[in-house]
C-alpha cells in the first residue's frame, strides 16, 4: 500500500472510498466534510445524520454507497471533541482500512484533526500513515488462507499549502514508525520454535542498517556475564548477546536501550503452569522493541547516539538448568542467590544493564516483559515505568502520551527491596509476589551505578488476547513508537 498526500480537493481525487469525519453531536458538518456533503446534495446532513441518526460516536463508521457511482463515502465518528487525540486518528484510520473490502483499491481521506480540532497537521498525517499501515497488519504467514486487503493507494487530500507541507513530513515519519512497529509484531508473534537467540540475532544483523555485533557463549563468558549465561544454560539453543550501534557525527546525547530477550520463558525448573506458559514466546517483546527501534533510528537519523542491547536466551528446564539456591556472580561482581528460576528476566538484565553503563552513555532505558505483578496492577492498558530519575520518567510518560502509549509510574521505595535480602549472597532474585513489579525494579537498580535510568515493564501490554482500539491483538508492538519519539525529542 502506498500512503501519500495530494494537494487537491478531496472531490478531485479519483478513489473508491472518500473518508470524511464527524464529531459527536454535529448536525451540520463544516470543513471538508461540509464540502463533500454539499457536493453530494446534503446526503450526509439530510440522510446520514437526520434519517439514519448517525451520531459521530468514536469508532462508528457509516458506509454510504453513492447512487449511480462506483464509490462510497465513509463517515467516521470522531467522538466528543474534548476527548479527541492523535492516537484516535491512528485507530480510526486503521479501522477504515480494516473495514474496506477486498475490492477497494483507492482510498482518499480527509486530514483528520487538522481542521476544527486544530491539531498539528504533521502529527495528524503521521497518525494516518501509521494507522493505514497498522490496519493491514495480520500475522497470517502460517495460514493457508490469507486475509485480503487490496488497497493500493491511501491518499490524504489537503489543499492548504502549509498543512500540505507539514503533513507530507508526517507521512514520511509515520511510514518509518509503522514499519518498525509491524516488524516488532512479527518478531513477537513468531513461534519460539523458529525464533530463538540465534535467529533473533540474525534478524537484528539483517534488518537494522546499523552496525550490529553478536557475541557467542564463549565471548559472553569472557565478558563476565555469568548471570545472563546462567539463565540460558538449560536450553539447547546457545545464548547470544546483541549490541547494535547508531553513531552520528556529533551526537547531542548518548542513549542505550536495553530489551529483555527471553525467546521463550518456560519458567526454568520453577516451571510455569500451562496457562501462564502459553504466550511466553512474547518474552522477547522488549528485545523486539529495541531492535526495530534501531531500524527506524537509522532512517530518521537523529543527532543522538543510540545503542541497542539484548541478552537473548531461552529459559528452559533441563539437566543443565540453573537451579533455585544457586549463587551466581554477575558482571558487576554482585552475587545473586536464585530464589526462583522464573524471575529470569532481571537476572539477564543485570548483566545487560552493566554492559550498557560501561558504554558511558548519558541515559539507559530498559524495556521488559518483566513481571506478572505489573500486569495485575495495570492490566493491558498501561505499562509500568520506574527508575532513578523522576524528571526523565516524566518526560518519557509525556512524550508517549502524545502518541497514545500509556505509562504509569510505579514506586521504587527502598522497602520494596526488603524481600530480596539473602542469607548467602548480596541479593536474591525475588522475594515473593507482593509489590513484585517494584521489587523487580529495585533488583535492577542494584546493577546500575549512577547513570540516569528508566525501567519499563510491558508484561501486561506486549501481548493481548482481545483486539485493542487499533484492531490489533496478540503482539502489540508496545514501546516502539514511544522509544522512537523519545529519542527524537533530543534532536
Ligand atoms: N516473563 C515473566 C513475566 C510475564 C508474566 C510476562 C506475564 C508477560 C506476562 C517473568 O519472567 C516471570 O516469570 N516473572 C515471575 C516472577 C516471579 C517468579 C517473582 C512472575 O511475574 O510471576
Ligand atoms: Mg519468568
Ligand atoms: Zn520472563
Amino acid at each position: 500500500m502506498k500512503v501519500k498526500i495530494e494537494k487537491k480537493s478531496i472531490l478531485d481525487i479519483d478513489a473508491d472510498v472518500i473518508v470524511v469525519n464527524l464529531f459527536e453531536g454535529v448536525k451540520h458538518p463544516g470543513g471538508v466534510t461540509g464540502i463533500v456533503d454539499k457536493a453530494f446534495n446534503n446526503v450526509i446532513s439530510d440522510y446520514v445524520i437526520k434519517k439514519e441518526k448517525f451520531e459521530g460516536k468514536y469508532g462508528e463508521i457509516y458506509k454510504l454507497p453513492l447512487i449511480g457511482e462506483d464509490k462510497k463515502i465513509f463517515v467516521v465518528g470522531l467522538g466528543k471533541q474534548a476527548d479527541f487525540s492523535y492516537s484516535k486518528i491512528r485507530n480510526l484510520t486503521a479501522k477504515v482500512v480494516r473495514t474496506c473490502g477486498s475490492n477497494i483499491k483507492k482510498v482518499v481521506s480527509i486530514l483528520h484533526g487538522a481542521g476544527v480540532a486544530g491539531l498539528c497537521p504533521q502529527l495528524c498525517a503521521q497518525m494516518i500513515a501509521e494507522g493505514a499501515i497498522s490496519g493491514t497488519y495480520n500475522f497470517d504467514k502460517y495460514k493457508t488462507k490469507k486475509k485480503e486487503n487490496n488497497i493500493s493507494d491511501f491518499i490524504i487530500a489537503e489543499i492548504d499549502d502549509e498543512k500540505y507541507k507539514k503533513a507530507k513530513k508526517g507521512i514520511e515519519e509515520g511510514l518509518i514508525v509503522a514499519q518498525s512497529v509491524n516488524m516488532a509484531r512479527d518478531l513477537i508473534n513468531e513461534s519460539s520454535q523458529y525464533l530463538y537467540p540465534e535467529t533473533l540475532a540474525q534478524f537484528a544483523v539483517e534488518n537494522s542498517n546499523v552496525k550490529t555485533t553478536v557475541y557467542n557463549k564463549e565471548q559472553i563468558k569472557e565478558m563476565g556475564m555469568n548471570a545472563f549465561l546462567a539463565v540460558g544454560q538449560g536450553s539447547i539453543h546457545e545464548p547470544k548477546f546483541i549490541h547494535m550501534e547508531y553513531k552520528p557525527q556529533n551526537p547531542k546525547k548518548k542513549i542505550a536501550i536495553v530489551g529483555k530477550g527471553i525467546t521463550f520463558d518456560a519458567g526454568g525448573l520453577d516451571l510455569k503452569p500451562p496457562s501462564s506458559m502459553l504466550t511466553m514466546r512474547d518474552d522477547m517483546s522488549g528485545a523486539a522493541a529495541v531492535i526495530t527501534t534501531m531500524k527506524a533510528i537509522s532512517e530518521l537519523k537523529p543527532d543522538v547516539e543510540v545503542h541497542a542491547i539484548v541478552a537473548a536466551c531461552e529459559n528452559m528446564p533441563s539437566g543443565s538448568s540453573y537451579k533455585p539456591g544457586d549463587v551466581i556472580i554477575a558482571k558487576t561482581g554482585r552475587s545473586i542467590e536464585i530464589d526462583n528460576t522464573d524471575a529470569e528476566g532481571r537476572v539477564t538484565l543485570a548483566d545487560a544493564l552493566a554492559y550498557a553503563e560501561e558504554l558511558g552513555v548519558d541515559e539507559i532505558i530498559d524495556i521488559a516483559t518483566l513481571t506478572g505483578a505489573c500486569m495485575v496492577a495495570l492490566g493491558t492498558v498501561a505499562s509500568g515505568i520506574m527508575g532513578n530519575n523522576d524528571k526523565k520518567i516524566k518526560e518519557f510518560i509525556d512524550v508517549a502520551k502524545q502518541i497514545g502509549e500509556k505509562f504509569w509510574q510505579l514506586p521504587m521505595d527502598e522497602e520494596y527491596g526488603d524481600t530480596l535480602k539473602s542469607d548467602i549472597a548480596d541479593t536474591k532474585n525475588t522475594g515473593g509476589r507482593m509489590g513484585g513489579a517494584s521489587a523487580a525494579g529495585i533488583f535492577l537498580s542494584k546493577f546500575i551505578k549512577n547513570t540516569p535510568w528508566i525501567h519499563i515493564d510491558i508484561a501486561g501490554t506486549a501481548f493481548i488476547d482481545k483486539p485493542n482500539d487499533e484492531g490489533i491483538k496478540n503482539a502489540t508492538g508496545i514501546g516502539v513508537r514511544s522509544l522512537i519519539k523519545y529519542i527524537n525529542t533530543y534532536n
